[in-house]
């Protein structure tokens, strides 16, 4: 009696788990990308002669760490079903194009230099053409190495890095958990001076000054970790990380000065510009930090 009804049971359990799941890995409904005209399917093959002349050897299948982590830019159909890289019919709105318009990519350290007029304009093309994926019987065959195939250059061993660059890089990689400090410090510094001007109490002085002091040190800390930190991004957001995050460092250090070195009493102008200079200084560090967020996670981070 029981065996059959714990059976039954097991098996309805199994079938509300699979269901779902089989959902989940249902494949994507194939878009129609038939017939497609001339002109799309010329874009089609010079895009993909782009992505594989300058995209592939960062963006490739066979790295074991593509950059950004994408790594199936030959991989076309992939590529125009990510909503963030492409909206199909509207280049405007797509992400990839406008990357590759404004020669963000390649990066810099490619070695084949940005896209020509004649390359962009394909992919303008392409993406108006819904994006389309169908390739001729050649292209497609290569494509199929292209995806399948490992690299033997990024298996070979790297070329050795001299003990110093490397001891230095791996020092850098501290730089992530060492932002705290100065987010934290420059945060309560600012918190302690409003205690301050909200009691009037003198003594809220040497805390607001201990704290100013410590989060300076460590904001030129946390600076130098990001400058030994080995980042090979190229975006936007990475440059002004960089220089804002080094110019909170250097305002946090003039903050600690003016709160050291001068007679920073209640009611004086020199404290209201202390005042000043650490509301700034907690804005900053805000900025820098919910940068380096985006960097690492992404700009959509933090969407409901
Ligand atoms: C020299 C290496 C290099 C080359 C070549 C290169 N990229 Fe990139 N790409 C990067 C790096 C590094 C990132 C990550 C940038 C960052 O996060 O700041 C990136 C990021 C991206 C992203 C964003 C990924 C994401 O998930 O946000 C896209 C899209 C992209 N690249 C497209 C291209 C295209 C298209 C080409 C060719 C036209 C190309 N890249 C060529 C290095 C490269």
């Amino acid at each position: 009696m029981r065996l059959p009804r714990f059976a039954a049971i097991a098996a309805l359990f199994c079938l509300l788990l699979c269901a779902p799941a089989r959902l989940l890995c249902a494949p994507a409904p194939q878009v129609a990308t038939e017939p497609v005209s001339e002109d799309a399917a010329m874009a089609t093959m010079a895009v993909f002669e782009l992505f594989e002349s300058k995209c592939n050897d960062c963006h490739g299948a066979q790295l074991t760490r593509p950059k950004g982590k994408f790594g199936y830019t030959m991989d076309l159909k992939r590529v125009a079903a990510n909503e963030d890289f492409i909206v199909p019919g509207d280049p405007a709105k797509s992400e990839l194009f406008r990357l590759v318009n404004e020669d963000e990519m390649p990066g810099k350290e490619s070695k084949e230099g940005p896209a020509s007029a004649a390359e962009k304009l394909a992919l303008h093309r392409w993406i108006l053409a819904g994006a389309p994926t169908t390739l001729p019987p050649k292209l497609a065959e290569r494509q199929a190495e292209l995806l399948f195939t490992t690299n033997s250059a990024e298996t070979a061993p790297k070329p050795a890095q001299s003990l110093l660059a490397k001891t230095l890089a791996w020092i850098g990689r501290f730089h992530p958990a060492s932002t705290h400090f100065p987010v934290a410090l420059l945060m309560v510094a600012l918190l302690s001076e409003g205690l301050a001007w909200a009691t009037k109490k003198e003594s809220w002085l040497s805390c607001t000054r201990f704290l100013i002091v410590l989060g300076a040190l460590s904001a030129v800390n946390t600076a130098a970790l990001g400058w030994l930190n080995e980042y090979s991004g190229v975006s936007e957001v990475y440059k002004i990380h960089k220089w804002l995050g080094t110019a909170t460092a250097i305002w946090a250090l003039i903050s600690a000065g003016a709160a050291i070195f001068f007679e920073c009493r209640e009611g004086t102008p020199e404290r209201a510009r202390l005042r000043g200079a650490l509301f700034f200084g907690a804005i900053l560090v805000s900025v820098v930090g919910f940068l380096g967020g985006v960097l690492t996670f992404g700009a959509d981070h933090y969407n409901w």
